[in-house]
């Protein structure tokens, strides 16, 4: 039998250079998308998805991400005081919504590091990775979409993306060959992967993205994987050294995928989250018009 996903592991140590000043002092994935932080909404997507255990990996700013889905006693009473009882539900829910463990990872040593440090809390079993910088607003969770393979194939799986070829150097890169068009998008067997390729020598126009289903072999073989690109032990040499034992499967997930890690990517993000809002999407759309762009 296939074993169930349990768990989703949060990389959320990286520098976020891209982004300073602001991610001097605090996480990027604590930047608020409207009113929430980019993490909440990769953690909804996991819940959404049928995954409630949820382990951080956490650099700086540490502690912002975990007093926001930690419990706020004062804050909580004075809501409740004041009768703000919409408000008080949604501070509630944040630290009713799941069960976190946090782990450290001291260095920025890169993403497949990162992962790495989340080995004895995972344990033995597959789990899922979720880059909060990415946020995708899909009819069906991009998680969900990925679990509906790993159920089939009980494989890794990662999320794909089309990307115009003057792009693709900014990404990791797959070979693959697709061997079905599902109900959750189109499904390919994974044959190479290569870390932010030349345009020229990039095997494919598909991209991958930051949402994974990943079988445990993968701590062994980001174990044996030494330091690539910019001295990072990058995730995707990791899972190069891993297709050598098992097979990859990748999915062209549905959905709209932001890249808010970066500035005007977070701004397209929060202009379309803010436009989808009913309490604000109205106001905005209003003021955006009279700007007469
Ligand atoms: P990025 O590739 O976006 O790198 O990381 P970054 O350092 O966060 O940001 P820039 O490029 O300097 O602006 C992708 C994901 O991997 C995590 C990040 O937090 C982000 O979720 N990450 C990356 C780590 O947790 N540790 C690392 O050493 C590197």
């Amino acid at each position: 039998m296939i074993p169930k996903v349990r768990k989703a592991v949060f990389p959320a140590a990286g520098l976020g250079t891209r982004f300073l000043p602001a991610t001097k002092a605090m996480p990027k994935e604590m930047l608020p998308l409207v009113d929430k932080p980019l993490i909440q909404y990769g953690i909804e997507e996991a819940i959404q998805s049928g995954i409630h255990n949820i382990v951080i990996v956490t650099g700086r700013g540490k502690s912002a991400i975990e007093d926001h889905f930690d419990v706020s006693f004062e804050l909580e009473h004075l809501l409740e005081l004041r009768q703000k009882t919409e408000t008080l539900q949604a501070v509630r829910q944040i630290s009713d919504m799941i069960d976190v463990a946090y782990v450290r990872q001291k260095e920025a040593l890169g993403l497949g590091h990162a992962i790495l440090r989340a080995k004895d809390l995972v344990g033995p079993e597959p789990f899922a990775a979720v880059l909060s910088d990415d946020v995708i607003d899909a009819p069906v969770p991009c998680l969900r979409q990925l679990l509906d393979v790993y159920d089939f194939y009980g494989c890794s799986v990662l999320a794909l993306m089309e990307v115009p070829r003057e792009a693709i150097s900014a990404y990791g890169v797959v070979a693959a060959e697709p061997v079905s068009h599902g109900e959750s998008g189109t499904v390919f067997r994974v044959h190479d992967l290569v870390e932010k390729p030349k345009a020229e020598d990039a095997p494919s126009n598909l991209a991958i993205i930051g949402r994974y289903i990943l079988t445990p072999e993968v701590f062994d073989a980001i174990e044996t994987t030494p330091p690539g690109r910019g001295g990072e032990i990058q995730l995707t040499d990791g899972l190069r050294h891993l297709l050598r034992s098992r097979p990859i499967y990748g999915v062209k997930f549905e959905g709209k995928r932001f890249d808010a890690g970066d500035k005007l990517g977070f701004l397209q993000a929060t202009v379309e989250f803010a436009l989808k809002r009913q309490d604000l999407g109205g106001a905005f759309r209003d003021y955006l018009r009279s700007l007469g762009l």
